[in-house]
């Protein structure tokens, strides 16, 4: 039997980065993962890595890249004759991105000294005890990052082969021609990007009367007219009825939103209608690990489950489900353990959708601050005013600075528009800091560089842009 201070359940982000922390702070530490690659060995970083940000992110470079030389490059006066489309060495290149980061892990799992168990890891006789492989595992205390699985729709399981979860939306090895999408949130939206640029038609069924209903309205507006520009057909309010895979093919009948009866006729379908926690084969009730009515782990704000001495972390557990939420939330328990009182601030979590333009934000939502009544001042620059942007050829979107009207305190930020992802950072930080829309308005930005957009949108919250 080997005893350990610290085992962790799982080596996706949550998972992985728990235990480095751990090891870091000098607590003996093991983690088991079951994710194998293609080759069959281990591949460390979970969904994330193996079938998530990742392999998605890679895609949604190269189909970019490829979009941008048939239709942008001619513009900036660089023509291409006989452009042609590589799917294969696009997929390639997309599981070699993988790989690096799988072996990143195990590499870092090699430097901290952390004991790696391949297979599936359950509780044994007691909360103490983890079994992987036979094998048992003593733990002084155990946390569960277990992750999520995609939902799947009632009736239509996932074959991977015409009704697509993100695994097989990752992996298609022809372009199809038509593309079904059950789903317009982050999946739905970035899949379809993806396979839209390489050639396909998509048509994108949505159950909610409003686009991206977790975004500012504004920002969801602006993306609505940019992906239908795109040619991006997303049809909101509709009930799905029936799915049918048939030889080719998959039909999807559908009530629209006026419940007229449609159908859709697709060569593949992807669903991306939201995941589910993944606590199957954990033995969670055997040793009473408590489980909320969704079936996520249940958890304080601390992560602490109601066993003493387990925890859980990431997407098995309550909040958004993103990779740098499951790696705070892992750090801050291995802190926790050794006494430590970190803090996860839940309100400045920043999400980010890495559409075309992209769309990026933290804090609260125009919405959200009439629903509460708060008094509030925007300011709002768009990117055409902006000399990068305009010198990049990639001027579409907005900056929009949300603050408290008498303090002037940020209260969210919303930008859609080149490389918002990376913009955002800087939300972040003023948020975490209490900044006033003020602050960033009066520090010195680059020129020319997109982040005078952040700049100038702060300065329009007191109607102070320089360059609108
Ligand atoms: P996971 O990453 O799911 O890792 C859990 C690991 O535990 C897996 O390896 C699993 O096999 C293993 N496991 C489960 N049960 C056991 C067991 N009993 N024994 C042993 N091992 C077990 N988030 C972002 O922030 N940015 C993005 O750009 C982004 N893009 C995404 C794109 C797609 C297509 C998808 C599907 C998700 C994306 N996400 C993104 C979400 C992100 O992947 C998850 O939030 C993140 O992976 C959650 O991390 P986790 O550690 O909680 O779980
Ligand atoms: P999602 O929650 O983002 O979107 C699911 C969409 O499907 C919603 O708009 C919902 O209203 C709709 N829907 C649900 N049931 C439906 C039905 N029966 N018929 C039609 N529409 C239906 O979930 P998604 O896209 O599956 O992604 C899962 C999670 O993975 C995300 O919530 C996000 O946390 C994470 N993710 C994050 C990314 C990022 O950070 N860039 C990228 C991809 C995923």
């Amino acid at each position: 039997m080997d005893a350990f201070d610290v085992v962790v359940i799982g080596g996706g982000p949550g998972g992985y980065v728990a235990a480095i922390r751990a090891a870091q702070l000098g607590l003996k530490t093991a983690c088991v993962d079951d994710w194998q690659g293609a080759d069959g060995k281990p591949a460390l970083g979970g969904t994330c890595t193996n079938v998530g940000c990742i392999p998605s992110k890679a895609l949604l470079q190269s189909s970019e890249y490829y979009e941008q030389a048939a239709h942008q490059f001619a513009d900036h006066g660089v023509k291409i004759k006989g452009l042609d489309l590589d799917l294969g060495q696009m997929l390639k290149r997309k599981l070699g991105v993988v790989k690096a980061s799988n072996d990143g892990v195990a590499y870092l799992f090699r430097k901290n000294k952390i004991q790696f168990f391949h297979g599936r890891g359950a509780f044994g006789k007691s909360p103490s005890e983890v079994i992987v492989g036979g094998q048992s595992l003593q733990a002084k205390h155990v946390i569960v990052a277990t992750g999520s699985n995609p939902r799947a729709l009632p009736g239509a399981p996932f074959d991977e082969k015409l009704v697509l979860s993100n695994t097989g939306a990752l992996a298609m090895a022809e372009v199809p021609k038509r593309l079904g999408v059950i789903g317009a949130g982050v999946i739905g939206l970035e899949m379809g990007s993806v396979w839209r640029r390489l050639g396909a038609q998509v048509t994108i069924l949505e159950a909610l009367p409003a686009f991206l209903g977790a975004a500012d309205e504004q920002i969801a507006r602006e993306a609505a007219k940019i992906f239908a520009k795109q040619g991006l057909a997303i049809e909101l309010g509709v009930t799905i009825a029936n799915v049918t895979p048939g030889r080719k093919g998959v039909s999807v009948e559908y009530a629209a939103a006026d419940k007229s009866a449609k159908t859709l006729e697709c060569d593949r379908l992807i669903v991306s209608i939201g995941r589910v926690p993944n606590t199957q084969g954990l033995n969670a009730a055997a040793v009473g690990l408590k489980l909320d009515e969704r079936g996520f782990v249940a958890v304080d704000g601390d992560c602490r489950t109601n066993l003493p001495n387990v925890w859980a972390i990431g997407d098995v557990v309550r909040g958004p489900m993103l990779a740098h939420k499951a790696e705070e939330e892992g750090v801050a328990v291995a802190e926790r353990i050794v006494g430590q009182k970190p803090h996860v601030d839940f309100n400045t979590v920043p999400w980010v959708i890495y559409t075309t333009p992209e769309i990026a934000w933290v804090g609260e939502t125009e919405q959200q601050l009439k629903a509460r009544g708060a008094d509030y001042r925007a300011g709002t620059f768009p990117f055409m005013a902006n000399a990068r942007a305009r010198a990049l050829g990639d001027a579409a979107g907005l900056v929009k600075f949300l603050a408290d009207a008498s303090t002037d305190r940020i209260l969210g930020v919303h930008v859609i528009g080149p490389f918002a992802g990376e913009l955002i950072a800087e939300a972040v930080v003023a948020m975490e800091f209490g900044a006033a829309a003020e602050d960033i308005g009066m520090i010195c930005h680059a020129h020319p560089s997109l982040s005078e957009a952040m700049k100038d949108a702060a300065l329009a919250v007191d109607k102070r842009a320089i360059n609108v």
